[in-house]
């Protein structure tokens, strides 16, 4: 049975793409792009799954409660035999009980070397801060924001002429490489866990 991949996303939607690509062209093996939820309307992103013929829904988040929110989302995923959840530039923090319904199975990608510059304007954040190296980290998903077990990071030089949007762009790239590569390897159970730290298995064949 392929493996239900659902994203989660309020924008632009490159991650999605990114995913949708690799299941597409079985980088991510035995897995079907399932769903793709906005909590926005109008979010690009759900125009590129159309297009694209997954299935695709808005789910407004505006003025409810976050719990009350991820219910009907959970709904959602349940009802679309959803395995595993990725967020990819879901602006907001889950509730703990959608981390319990899928617990383990939701991935975010940050756009940092978390645990450094978690939340929002991380690219400004770091031009700022005045860090020579940025990246990005996908990571399990808990109650906590940007906070989960570290599954894989990249990292990319800030430059002096950077400014947030050149160094995202670089960043982007990426976030698109490591997002596929650490999906595939949570579809194909090769890490554990010890504590804090995902420990990773080479591949089986
Ligand atoms: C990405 O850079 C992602 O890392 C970031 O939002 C962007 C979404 O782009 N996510 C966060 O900041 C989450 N805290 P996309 O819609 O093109 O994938």
């Amino acid at each position: 049975m392929k493996k239900r991949i659902a994203v989660l996303l309020s924008g632009r939607g490159s991650n999605f793409e990114a995913l949708a690509e690799s299941v597409a062209s079985g980088r991510i093996p035995n897995a079907e792009m399932a769903l793709v939820v906005s909590n926005r309307e109008g979010a690009p992103g759900i125009e590129k799954a159309r297009e694209r013929g997954i299935p695709a829904r808005v789910i407004p988040s505006k003025g409810l409660e976050r719990e009350t929110y991820d219910r009907q989302v959970v709904a959602a995923l349940e009802e679309a035999g959803i395995n595993l959840v990725c967020l990819a530039g879901f602006m907001r923090l889950l509730s703990p009980y959608f981390v319990e319904r899928f617990r383990g199975r939701i991935l975010n990608i940050h756009p940092s070397l978390l645990p450094a510059f978690p939340g929002l304007e991380a690219h400004r954040q770091e031009i700022e801060h005045g860090v020579k190296f940025a990246g990005c980290t996908v990571h399990f998903v808990d109650e906590n924001l940007d906070a989960g077990p570290i599954i894989l990071q990249a990292v990319v030089p800030v430059l002096d002429d950077d400014t947030p949007e050149t160094l995202a762009a670089r960043v982007l790239a990426e976030e698109h490489r490591i997002y596929s590569e650490a999906v595939r390897i949570v579809l194909e159970g090769r890490y554990r866990i010890e504590g804090r730290r995902v420990l990773l298995e080479p591949p089986k064949n």
